[in-house]
């Protein structure tokens, strides 16, 4: 293919380390419908000959029939994806196909096929992310006014609902979903037409072959569009932050299905047993999630670190692109499945939430709220006072809500009836009213905003 000034050929290890045919061959249909829009354009502008812009057309359909029934023959002498489709076009249309790369470069082209690739990518998370989100917000609706402990230093703090909680997550998962569209929409130019690095003599029309791969527009200088990787690492960075937003959840779910937990079951589908402990129920599929976050991470670095030393144009380093973007796409896919599956299916187990909630005086802010609000007592005070009724629950082995009014009133005169019913869990969560705080009707209010967003998308 580029062998006319060489005498020798190359060393057996030169050739395994130039060959990338075993993980490019993944972009064959992109280089088939990169190709045939090429072909077309060239026998549109009188390039190539109707004729042969037909063979060319033609030809390649049947390649990318032949490919998808598996029958690629990789061959390491023809390094890549572009050569292979190329040659085995060659043999089955004969010398038509050697005009298919007229005004044309690999470098071009594997920018293009690339971005086709990348681009399908995007579209895919985004589908698995919905996915999730309407798991989620099920599960929302259906335990909108559930009490859980809510944390800080996975120390209870206040009561939430688990409503609210998973709602959180839904919340991350939204922006993730507009990082990825604010990606498609930048790398959505067409790199195709800027041959080499330098642009071309031919009077190509840049914008046919653009429009005809669903590309918005040509890009605007070629030696950008050759070496321009941005695409991938705005793919792998929307990708690695949805992946560690899928880890904290599987932590979660690893961590509540655990016995001192016990917040949640693990329902068989979504559980792997032990080899020698007959006892074990393991969450193994969200221990994945947690740990395929660590390489979608690596894998953008590996992007980054890529890039960063490349003078322009194009260098063979860009290569070396490929297999941390079909890593990321892969894990990425397979973390949104198993976690839209896992939170469908986990059985929560709201009793023992709400006991866990009720368990760690977690209503002593809202007896300081109400003593600031019913007694006008300044907060940093009814904060102390508050403390002190923690401190005498604790020494009579009580939890706060079971403190007598006598008791309380020893406390601090100030206290009254009206307070008792203030400090349930129920009550608690009921008051936090606030514009996306956790009261239940607050949650369902989310919840139908949510779905109103979603039909409006
Ligand atoms: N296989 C190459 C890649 O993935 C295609 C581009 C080759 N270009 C070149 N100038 N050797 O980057």
């Amino acid at each position: 293919m580029w062998g006319g000034r060489f005498e020798g050929g190359p060393a057996a290890v030169m050739r395994e380390i130039n060959a990338s045919i075993s993980v490019d061959k993944r972009l064959w249909k992109e280089d088939i419908a990169a190709s045939r829009a090429h072909a077309a354009m060239l026998g549109r502008k009188g390039i190539l000959s109707e004729a042969d812009a037909k063979a060319i057309d033609e030809g390649l359909t049947a390649v990318g029939l032949e490919i998808d029934e598996g029958k690629l023959v990789e061959d390491p002498a023809l390094e890549d994806i572009h050569m292979h489709v190329e040659h085995r076009l060659s043999q089955m249309i004969g010398d038509a196909a050697g005009r298919l790369h007229t005004a044309r470069s690999r470098n071009d082209q594997v920018a293009t096929d690339f971005k086709l690739f990348v681009r399908n990518c995007v579209d895919e998370a985004v589908e698995g992310i919905d996915a999730l989100e309407q798991a989620l917000l099920n599960r929302a609706e259906e335990h909108a006014g559930s009490v859980m402990p809510g944390f800080t230093h996975l120390q209870s703090g206040q009561p939430v609902t688990l409503g609210h909680h998973l709602l959180a997550y839904r919340e991350m998962l939204v922006r993730d979903r507009s990082r990825f569209i604010d990606a498609r929409a930048r790398m959505n130019e067409s790199p195709l037409g800027s041959a080499a690095l330098a642009g071309t003599g031919f009077d190509l029309d840049r914008a046919e072959t653009a429009r005809a791969l669903g590309f918005d527009r040509p890009t605007a200088n070629s030696l950008d569009a050759v070496s321009d990787r941005d695409f991938v690492v705005d793919y792998l960075h929307a990708a690695a932050l949805c992946s560690v937003h899928l880890s904290r959840l599987a932590e979660e779910i690893i961590m509540w299905a655990s016995q001192p937990f016990s917040f949640l079951k693990l329902p068989d589908a979504w559980s792997t047993g032990s080899s020698i402990m007959p006892n074990k129920r393991n969450p193994d599929a969200a221990e994945l999630v947690r740990g395929h976050s660590a390489r979608i991470v690596g894998d953008l670095v590996s992007l980054l670190v890529l890039l960063k030393g490349l003078p322009l144009a194009y260098a063979k380093d860009l290569q070396d692109d490929k297999p941390p973007l079909f890593d990321a796409y892969d894990l990425l896919s397979l973390s949104l499945a198993a976690m839209a599956g896992m939170v469908a299916d986990v059985i929560f187990v709201p009793e023992r939430m709400r006991s866990v909630a009720a368990a760690g005086h977690a209503t002593a802010t809202d007896l300081a709220d109400w003593l600031v609000s019913d007694a006008d007592v300044p907060f940093r005070e009814a904060h102390h006072i508050s403390g002190r009724a923690v401190a005498a629950a604790e020494a009579a082995g009580k939890a706060l809500d079971e403190l007598s009014l006598e008791e309380l009133r020893a406390v601090d005169s100030r206290i009254d009836e009206r307070v008792l019913p203030r400090l349930s869990v129920e009550a608690s969560v009921a008051s936090r009213r606030s514009a996306g705080g956790t009261a239940p009707d607050r949650v369902k209010g989310a919840i139908a905003a949510a779905r109103a967003q979603i039909a409006a998308r």
